[in-house]
């Protein structure tokens, strides 16, 4: 039997999701940081993601100003930043001074990538569609850079330990089904 589910929460029927930290970078150089798991590749060539952010974070106005952002992939290590990220805003506080995360310049976007994250996206926003309250943003990814030891053959190994949002304050890591191998 399956019970209904409120179609205001239908969405979490699609967590477990990848959480991933966005940073970008204002005109005058500032830097923040705000946790998304809305967030899917929707196309190869070109390779294009989908973005949903909220229009009351602050996230959504600096890409709106630069077009640009990185996508950075933390692994199960960075769970206590990814909260934080996710429950404060860049507009009240400078995320960059409570997260402790060393920050790197990107080749082909003005935002940096977040050294401790084990992946990267260099993305440039090429559409935006409003959706009441969020805003869909279509991005091209300019560059990808993964860790070498935990990304082979085009999939992130297990010890990557790849950070999932499952609900509200519980998250987990991936682990693989061994029946096909
Ligand atoms: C695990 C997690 C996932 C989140 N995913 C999203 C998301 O996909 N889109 C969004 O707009 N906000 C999401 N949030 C909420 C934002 O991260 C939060 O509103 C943050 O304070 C925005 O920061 P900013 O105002 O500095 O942009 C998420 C929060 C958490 C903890």
């Amino acid at each position: 039997m399956k019970n209904d589910v409120d179609l205001r929460k239908a969405y979490s029927l699609l967590h477990p999701r990848p959480v991933v930290l966005i940073c970008t970078q204002d005109r005058n150089g500032k830097i923040n940081v705000m946790s998304c798991s809305w967030i899917t590749p929707v196309s190869d060539e070109p390779p294009l993601i989908a973005v949903s952010l909220w229009t009351k974070g602050y996230t959504h106005n600096i890409i709106d100003e630069t077009k640009e952002f990185t996508v950075n992939i933390p692994s199960s290590k960075l769970v206590k930043q990814v909260w934080l990220a996710g429950t404060k805003s860049g507009r009240k506080v400078d995320k960059t001074k409570i997260l402790g995360l060393k920050f790197t310049g990107s080749k082909t976007v003005s935002p940096p990538a977040i050294e401790e994250c084990v992946g990267v996206l260099e993305c440039k926003v090429k559409e935006r569609i409003m959706l009441n309250e969020q805003v869909l943003y279509i991005a091209e990814i300019q560059r990808a850079c993964a860790e070498e030891n935990l990304f082979k053959n085009d999939i992130w190994i297990d010890e990557a330990n790849i950070l999932l949002h499952t609900g509200g304050k519980i998250f987990s890591t991936p682990k693989s089904v061994k029946e096909l191998e």
